[in-house]
């Protein structure tokens, strides 16, 4: 059989399988296997599959026989998944789907399982604009720099794990357009996104993800890069996470298994990278998160950051600061002027809507002390010290029936929205334990009480932000069609 992959939908074919004349089903398998070797998601291949049934009727029971035979438990993963493309495309998808499910809390930071998990969910709900990736430009991976400690990534890491490089190591154009940088970036021209973790994404979930003209139509910049279809850029990222110190005064159990604070030798390595390489990208940068791995108000070296970047060295500099909040007291914003004013966005992080819920799941936490730190916060947007304020929420089985009251705490609060996001496992929990947390998935025993809670109504209140959960909260319009299904 000869199979074309790619040409459809994706305008790069990633691999050479046109050229393959009269594959067997044997070797149609290893060619498979050996795409999905770089455990990255490849879209152009599930697409393919039909092509590959057509020209092959025993691909099934050959698929059935290799999974018998194989041992190596990546491999066997990999057939999993082949044998669930194959029966969707006669036509089960719905039953490959439940199938393939239960690999989800197991894999769930792997692009590839859960993008083979998302294009399952696509043949079973086509006319989901979300599921339309290859119309669209995600632009993170174009203005977004994620520092960690050891990695750097063009997007949240918790979705986009792949690393760009190592600040510690490079320069930060060096790192910037990278050869894996660029190949991240491809991944979105070529609307595979293939390195992204489609199920935890926010803006896929949400589907935020512009199309091509809506981000063209943003700038000159956009336009150009789009229709040059640029992987190497001339400028920097605009937006820059420091996730590298995970500093915190808090040890939430999603998070960390007990308490870190970087010792002096770890802190001072932290200088000289701020020093090197962050300084400089921050120079053309117009935000600062800081930050996604540890407590700003808690790490020296983020304290003695914030106070440096003054408007007078960096006058085109806005921060987004992401806090615990246990540590915002009225004294300590005092000790920030470089803060006031110049916040874009204070997120605070809750997780919960009552003190035992909240100081079970934010270790070392005191609810009393966040009823006043948040509202204080409440006040500095009402005086437009800082622009927005949004409570996060971390969905898991201890708090979903807190979300409703969440809304409402927000509202008493004065922010002007509440986040929420699914879960995910960052190493500190097993396999089953996660699974016991992350009521999301459908086969969680409380999966149905948990739908019966996205049917709160205040969870459709516009300052609610529902990120990768928006699927699960009920809209009339999703009533109708699953009515008419
Ligand atoms: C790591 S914290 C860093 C900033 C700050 N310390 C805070 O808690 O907001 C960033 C966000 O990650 C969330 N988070 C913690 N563990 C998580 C997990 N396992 N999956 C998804 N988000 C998680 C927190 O609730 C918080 O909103
Ligand atoms: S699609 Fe999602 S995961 Fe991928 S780069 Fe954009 S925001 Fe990040
Ligand atoms: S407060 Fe934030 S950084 Fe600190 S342990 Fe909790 S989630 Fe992690």
């Amino acid at each position: 059989m000869q199979v074309n992959i790619g040409q459809a939908d994706f305008e790069e074919p990633t691999t050479e399988i046109e050229s393959q004349d009269e594959l067997e089903s044997g070797e149609a398998i290893d060619l498979m296997l050996s795409i999905l070797s770089d455990q990255l998601d490849h879209p152009e291949l599930w697409a393919a599959i039909p092509q590959f049934v057509d020209g092959l009727p025993d691909l099934m029971s050959a698929l059935e026989a290799r999974l018998a035979a194989e041992s190596n438990e990546r491999d066997r993963i990999f057939i999993l998944l082949l044998v669930a493309m194959v029966g969707a495309s006669l036509g089960h998808a719905p039953l490959m789907l439940e199938q393939i499910r239960p690999l989800s809390a197991r894999f769930s930071q792997s692009p590839l399982v859960q993008g083979a998990i998302f294009h399952l969910e696509s043949l079973c709900d086509p006319d989901d604009p979300k599921y339309h990736l290859a119309e669209r430009f995600c632009p993170n991976p174009f203005m977004q720099f994620d520092v960690l400690e050891n990695s750097t990534h063009l997007c949240c890491a918790s979705y986009l794990l792949t690393s760009a490089g190592n600040l510690k190591e490079a320069d930060w154009e060096q790192v910037w357009n990278s050869d894996r940088a660029q190949q991240i970036r491809e991944s979105i021209h070529d609307g595979s996104y293939r390195y992204c973790n489609k199920t935890a994404c926010p803006r896929i979930q949400s589907g935020n993800v512009p199309t091509h003209a809506e981000q063209a139509s943003q700038s000159d910049f956009w336009r150009e890069t789009i229709e040059n279809r640029a992987t190497s850029l001339p400028v920097g990222p605009q937006r820059v996470n420091l996730a590298y110190d995970r500093t915190c005064n808090l040890s939430c159990p999603s998070c960390r298994v007990e308490r870190y604070a970087a010792d002096e030798a770890t802190r001072s390595a932290y200088d000289q990278l701020q020093k090197r390489a962050i300084l400089p990208l921050l120079k053309q940068a117009q935000v600062v998160f800081i930050t996604g791995s540890g407590d700003p108000f808690a790490s020296k070296n983020f304290r003695r950051l914030m106070e440096s970047l003054t408007p007078d060295e960096y006058p085109d500099l806005r921060f987004q600061v992401m806090t615990n909040g246990m540590l915002l007291t009225p004294a300590q914003w005092a000790q920030f002027p470089t803060l006031h004013g110049r916040t874009k966005i204070l997120k605070i992080s809750i997780d919960a809507a009552t003190g035992p819920t909240h100081e079970r799941l934010r270790r070392g936490a005191r609810w009393p002390v966040m009823l006043e730190n948040m509202a204080f916060a409440g006040r500095l947007a009402a005086e437009g010290l800082i622009e927005n304020y949004e409570l996060v929420f971390t969905v898991q089985t201890d708090n979903y029936r807190e979300m409703g009251d969440a809304v409402d705490l927000a509202h008493r609060m004065g922010a002007n929205s509440v986040f929420f996001a699914r879960l995910t496992n960052w190493g500190t929990f097993g396999v089953e334990e996660y699974r016991e947390k992350a009521v999301f998935l459908p086969e969680h025993p409380d999966h149905q009480d948990f739908l019966q809670q996205m049917r709160d109504p205040r969870l459709r209140d516009p300052i609610v932000l529902p990120g990768d959960l928006k699927a699960f909260i009920w809209s009339e319009g999703r009533e109708k069609e699953a009515a008419a299904a």
